[in-house]
């Protein structure tokens, strides 16, 4: 399809989604900050406060990812940040296979309007949803190169989820660890 903007892509999948979850959220949490990024982070599915605002993390995991952003001197206004789910599963559960799909092809379009050079994977349910068998475990912190049939974009990085990370020591400091080597990539290019 041929959007002119993010906010017409967004509006047009909203109105037509089937997806269940649209019956009990607030409203869909539409993906933000900079369209024209080199990079895109997509995250699992909107929490409490991401419903009730409409924008994507903005609670704590969102904190912490200011945190490592700023580790890497960057912000918000330098990427583009999205969800593999619009819409917020009920009391937090993980979203499941058919809530997914059913967002999948807005998330597609939402990639290939932005055409960045870098995806970067918050936890195993975005990074599944393009690579269905690898293990954050073992691919964390990791370039994973494939071209897709209906993605622009060949290049991603997967990372552990921030709110996973919040409140384990190991895991938290493998995140920044991680984190860190994000601008090695664009270095290379
Ligand atoms: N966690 C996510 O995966 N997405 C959000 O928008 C907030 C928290």
């Amino acid at each position: 399809m041929n959007f002119k903007t993010l906010t017409e892509l967004h509006n047009f999948y909203d109105e037509a989604s089937k997806c269940d979850l649209k019956k009990t959220a607030t409203q869909a949490v539409f993906g933000a900050g900079n369209p024209e990024s080199k990079i895109v982070f997509i995250g699992e599915a909107p929490g409490k406060k991401e419903d009730e605002l409409g924008v994507p993390f903005v609670g704590a995991a969102g904190k912490f990812l200011d945190e490592m952003l700023a580790e890497i001197k960057m912000n918000r206004s330098d990427i583009y940040i999205t969800n593999t789910v619009k819409y917020r599963p009920t009391e937090n559960r993980d979203p499941t296979d058919e809530e997914k799909e059913a967002c999948k092809e807005w998330l597609y379009e939402e990639l290939n309007f932005i055409k960045p050079k870098l995806i970067v994977f918050l936890g195993r349910h975005a990074m599944n949803t393009f690579f269905p068998v690898e293990k954050i475990s073992e691919v964390h912190g990791k370039i994973l190169s494939k071209k897709f049939l209906n993605l622009d974009t060949q290049n991603f990085f997967a990372l552990y989820h921030p709110a996973a990370a919040l409140y384990n020591g190991g895991m938290r400091e493998t995140l920044m660890k991680d984190f860190k080597k994000i601008p090695l990539f664009f270095a290379r290019q």
